[in-house]
């Protein structure tokens, strides 16, 4: 049993039928060792009261925001800042519209914005509110602000309709509790990724480029995953409109050369993933002027080969412990990358379909197959997210052993 000793957590209580079972919520945590303060909405009140709340928790409970000695012994941001977790269960879809769109009329609303730290709520409401397109948006932009969710389940409610709606049972949100603030696993602690991804921008003169349609999505989510895991992680991108991902140093180029001499410039590391979608070619001689229409006719473009930057740093004698590319194919898939994985000297090739019906081009899902000299895996369709902590997962476990042996 994890102990919860020294968490504290604000947990948020909305108007819901299901708000008894905060009851048994609050007496979990406190049996973990946690700390539990409790603000209660005031539709909250109508289902359960603070007296109850306050026994449980040992703790006042906070019901108004305009209480004035409240304040004073313990404001609004204090509240929300003293915590490690909040935790709104029930959340209903009028606190979750609140949330997603910042409106703060009350205590609760109010520390919800406030905060800096991480929250999960535990949505319970009628299975067509749920379903309503306006929760559903509410849902996707709370995902977006890092909110994690844990249920709704399905199940007969309250007001006599079965479906999805349900708060997820006391035991659940306490697992979702204690995994949100269980210190993750760092097993590439000490280890450096280098990743390239997006395109390249290979100038024609001072307006124009050759580039490609790369997204850098995939390789801003491996990014990511690696530094969760706990890598020094390097992210050499070509221009993308993507944020920095949280943890990772992120170096900007534009050409195929650039790139490569920031591969170089950020060796040794002990795995590089190449996801970038560089230009083969690039225009032989960049004017220094903008190139103007003449009776000529069209300029030719005499074009020169970029370099490889993947076969480059494999064949050094920097080479990383793990090598990946990537293969952005439309025919042939898995043999085009078999060929590739040779050629190229990487230790990896993620193959990944690009013709219309593989669709990955700036989307955020895709269907991978990794190709290895022992063989080829196919996973299923992912998140562009599940790719990246899969892969990284799966190149952990290949580092860890090699790097044991060598020790
Ligand atoms: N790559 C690279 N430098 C290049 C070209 C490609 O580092 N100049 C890397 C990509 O990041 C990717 C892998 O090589 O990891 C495969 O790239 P891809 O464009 O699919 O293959 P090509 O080498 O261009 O071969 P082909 O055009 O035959 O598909």
């Amino acid at each position: 049993m994890t102990s919860l000793a020294g968490k504290a957590v604000l947990l948020i209580i909305g108007g819901g039928i299901a708000a008894y079972k905060t009851h048994e919520l609050v007496r979990l945590l406190k049996t973990r060792g946690a700390r539990v303060r409790v603000i209660m909405t005031r539709a909250a009140e109508e289902f359960v009261t603070p007296l109850s709340l306050a026994s449980l928790s040992g703790e006042k409970v906070y019901t108004a925001l305009f209480s004035l000695t409240d304040e004073v012994e313990m404001g609004h941001i204090q509240l929300s800042r003293a915590a490690d977790l909040l935790v709104v269960a029930p959340a209903t879809a009028d606190l979750m519209a609140k949330m997603a769109h910042g409106l703060a009329d009350d205590l609760a609303s109010t520390a919800l914005l406030a905060t800096d730290k991480p929250v999960l709520i535990a949505p319970a409401m009628n299975v067509r509110m749920w379903q309503h397109p306006a929760t559903q948006h509410n849902v996707e932009i709370l995902r977006r602000h890092g909110i994690a969710l844990v249920g709704p389940t399905d199940g007969e409610m309250a007001c006599g309709e079965f479906g999805p709606g349900r708060m997820a049972e006391p035991g659940d949100i306490l697992g979702a509790i204690v995994t949100m603030l269980t210190p993750k696993a760092r097993p590439l602690a000490g280890r450096r990724v280098i990743i390239t991804a997006g395109p390249t921008r290979e100038p024609i003169d001072p307006v124009r480029f050759i580039s490609n349609h790369s997204s850098g999505k995939q390789g801003y989510a491996i990014a990511e995953a690696a530094a969760e895991l706990g890598a020094e992680t390097v992210l050499i991108s070509g221009p993308v409109s993507l944020p920095a991902p949280s943890g990772v140093r992120v170096v900007n180029v534009e050409t195929a050369r650039e790139m490569l001499t920031a591969c170089q410039d950020e060796m040794p590391a002990d795995i590089a993933i190449f996801t970038a979608a560089v230009a083969d070619w690039r225009v032989a001689s960049e004017a220094a002027e903008k190139l103007k229409k003449t009776e000529a006719g069209p300029p030719n473009l005499a074009l020169a080969e970029n370099p490889d930057i993947l076969a480059t740093i494999a064949h050094s004698g920097m080479r990383p412990s793990l090598v990946v590319g990537f293969a952005a194919e439309t025919e042939k898939v898995t043999e085009h990358a078999t060929q590739k994985l040779k050629r190229k000297g990487c230790d990896i090739i993620v193959a990944n379909d690009v013709s219309e019906a593989g669709g990955v081009f700036g989307s955020d899902r895709n269907t991978v197959h990794l190709v290895t000299s022992t063989g080829i895996e196919s996973w299923p369709e992912m998140s562009k997210q599940d790719v990246g902590r899969k892969l990284m997962e799966r190149l952990t476990e290949l580092l860890t052993p090699q790097q044991k042996a060598m020790e």
